[in-house]
Formats: structure tokens, sequence, C-alpha cells
């Protein structure tokens, strides 16, 4: 397993479609383990392949960070993930991005799916997803159709929040 850099926003790979993972291969366990290791590293509760310069449609989540008491870690993959249903329902969450540091906003989205994705078994799985992990998902999913939280934000703030990221981006390179 190892740590892989993880790209920041403005970058063209955030914006893409990705392809579908035809099948599971030693390649995708080895990235997948990768990405675990480098969403728990940041830390974060959520990592899509892309974020990693890697476009293919998969994402990792653990949502279960032991703030609920007795909640024990559960690591996820999900390969070729997508929503068969959404509850009309709606919950907002203050969203933030492992590609955008320290930048948040309010993003409403449903507050129920159900999700069917290819696991690292080779199986099918279904889940519903509800609270934070259903707004991780959308949020996540989002990543493999070239979609950030801030594409939901008005043009202003979208741009104040690129308009950060640039100086920030610029900063860092100067401290390496
Ligand atoms: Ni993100």
């Amino acid at each position: 397993m190892s740590l892989r850099p993880i790209i920041l926003h403005p970058d063209p790979r955030l914006k893409k479609v990705c392809p579908q993972v035809p099948a599971v291969t030693d390649e995708i366990r080895r990235l997948a383990e990768d990405m675990l290791e480098t969403m728990y590293d940041a830390p974060g509760v959520g990592l899509a392949a892309p974020q990693l310069g890697e476009m293919k449609r998969l994402f990792v989540m653990d949502c279960a960070r032991g703030e609920v008491e007795g909640e024990k870690p559960r690591p996820m993959v999900l390969i070729n993930p997508e929503i068969i249903w959404q509850s009309a329902e709606t919950s907002t969450y203050e969203e933030g991005c492992l590609s955008i540091p320290e930048q948040y906003a309010d993003i409403t989205r449903p507050s129920r799916v159900r999700m069917r994705w290819l696991g690292l078994d080779g199986q099918t799985h279904e889940e519903d997803f509800t609270g934070l992990w259903a707004t991780c998902a959308q949020h996540e999913l989002d990543h493999l159709n070239g979609k950030l939280f801030i594409d939901y934000l008005g043009p202003m703030r979208r741009q104040l929040i690129t308009r950060k990221m640039l100086k920030f981006k610029r900063e860092r390179a100067k401290q390496v």
C-alpha cells in the first residue's frame, strides 16, 4: 500500500467523466488499497479515483469514524456505482473535499439513496445510505462524473473558492 498525492482543484482531471471499470483486477485491488490509505491519512470520509489522477469509476468511503460510541470503521470500495433510487426528501450538510482543502459549503441533496455497485469480491451489491453516508456517496459519485460540490453553488461563490485555491496552490508550490 502507498500514500498518493491528491489532485487539487482547479485541474482538468477533476472535470472529466470517468469510464467504467471493466473487471476487478489486481491493479484495481491495489488502487483501492492506496485510495483507502490516502483517505484515512488525509483524513477524509471519501475519496474518488480521479482525485488521484486515475480516471476510473470507483470510490472509497468510510463515514464511521468513531464519532458515535462503539461505531467500528467500515472501509467501503464501490466500483461502477449508480444511484437506483433517491428520496424526494432532502437534507443539507456542510461539505468539504480533499481536492478543495479548507473550503466548505452547505449543499442540499436527497437525504436517502439506494446504490448499486460492483464490489472487490466481484459481486453486485445494493444498499440504502442515509445521513452522512448518503451525502458522501453522492459527493463521491459526482467526482466520477467530473462534478465538484462547488458546482452546486452560484457562480460568484464558486469563482471566489477557485481564486482561493489558485492562491493556495501557488503558495504550496513555493514551499516545495
Ligand atoms: Ni470530494
